[in-house]
């Protein structure tokens, strides 16, 4: 369907350049149609349906084991889904492997960090740039002689963004020596090399202290002013109401709501599920 058919339909009426700048940050870059996995007997996600708008904080919160892991694995190829769609800007990725999900602009971190410990912080950043490299990891690697233009700007990029998340004095240093806070801010900056559309972040704010938490907070609203989408699976909700737009809530593999921080805040299923009434505002 033509976008402006498509826009009309989401909108409901005639397009207008107000509308039209509505709809273009609102527009869902990425939807989950009745998604479905079950491991052995155990439904980890159970027709699960919502869609994360462009542009947008889309936290999904919910108790331990209620599937955010496995949904973020469902999106980035990791695993599939055993029913369901997942549809990243019109297409179906759904069953996709990870390497191809990543091409097409969507970069992760993982709840228990996955680094190189014995490449260097920059180097570990580096990796993630080279998705988008012409020569190829392995050619990089070999330090093949047409790739040292293309090593270099990769090398400055990298830099960036360490510089970004408030590693740039850490460059040389051995990922392994990092301590658990930084090691999370170091993978976000690999994910940002891949120059994504989308991030998906796995509870970055689990072994961050107080100002590294508020430090990762800016940084969350400043890469969505940069246009970023970003899913964040987060326990912090401290974090998570100061900077989700809206909330996906999961209990045992259901979605029980959606919503803004506000609402969800007042649901009383997700009260009695998972948040308690601290949160009620
Ligand atoms: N590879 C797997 N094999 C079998 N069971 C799994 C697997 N991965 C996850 N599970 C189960 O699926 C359910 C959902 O797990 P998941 O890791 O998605 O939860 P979560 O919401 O991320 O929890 P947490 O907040 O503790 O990280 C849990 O019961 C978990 O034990
Ligand atoms: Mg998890």
């Amino acid at each position: 369907m033509a976008f402006h058919a498509k826009a009309e339909k989401y909108l409901g009426e005639p397009l207008c350049l107000g509308a039209l700048v509505v709809i273009l940050f609102t527009m869902p870059i990425l939807e989950l149609q009745d998604i479905s996995l079950a491991f052995g007997g155990l439904q980890a996600l159970d027709k699960v349906s919502f869609a994360v708008g462009a542009g947008t904080v889309q936290a999904v919160i919910g108790p331990n084991g209620a599937g955010k892991t496995t949904l973020f694995n469902l999106i980035t190829g990791f695993l599939s889904p055993q029913a369901g769609k997942v549809v990243f800007q019109d297409q179906e990725i759904q069953g996709r492997p990870p390497h191809q999900v990543a091409q097409m602009g969507i970069a992760r971190t993982f709840q228990l960090v996955q680094l190189f410990d014995h490449m260097t912080v920059l180097e570990n950043v580096m990796v993630g740039r080279h998705r988008l490299s012409r020569a190829g990891l392995l050619a990089g690697a070999l330090r093949l002689p047409w790739t040292r233009g293309e090593e270099k700007s990769i090398k400055e990029r990298a830099l960036e963004e360490l510089a970004f998340v408030g590693l740039g004095d850490r460059a040389q240093q051995p990922a392994a020596t990092l301590p658990l806070g930084l090691k999370r801010l170091l993978e976000i900056a690999r994910a940002l090399a891949a120059e994504p559309t989308l991030l998906l972040l796995d509870e970055p704010a689990s072994g961050l202290d107080a100002v590294e938490t508020e430090r990762l907070q800016e940084m969350i609203l400043a890469l969505r002013d940069r246009g970023l989408t970003i899913l964040l699976v987060e326990h912090d909700m401290g974090l998570t109401m100061e900077v989700a737009d809206q909330i996906a809530v999961l209990n045992y593999g259901q979605l029980i709501a959606t919503g803004t921080p506000r609402e969800v805040q007042r649901n009383e299923e997700v009260i009695a599920a998972y948040l308690g009434t601290d949160w009620q505002t």
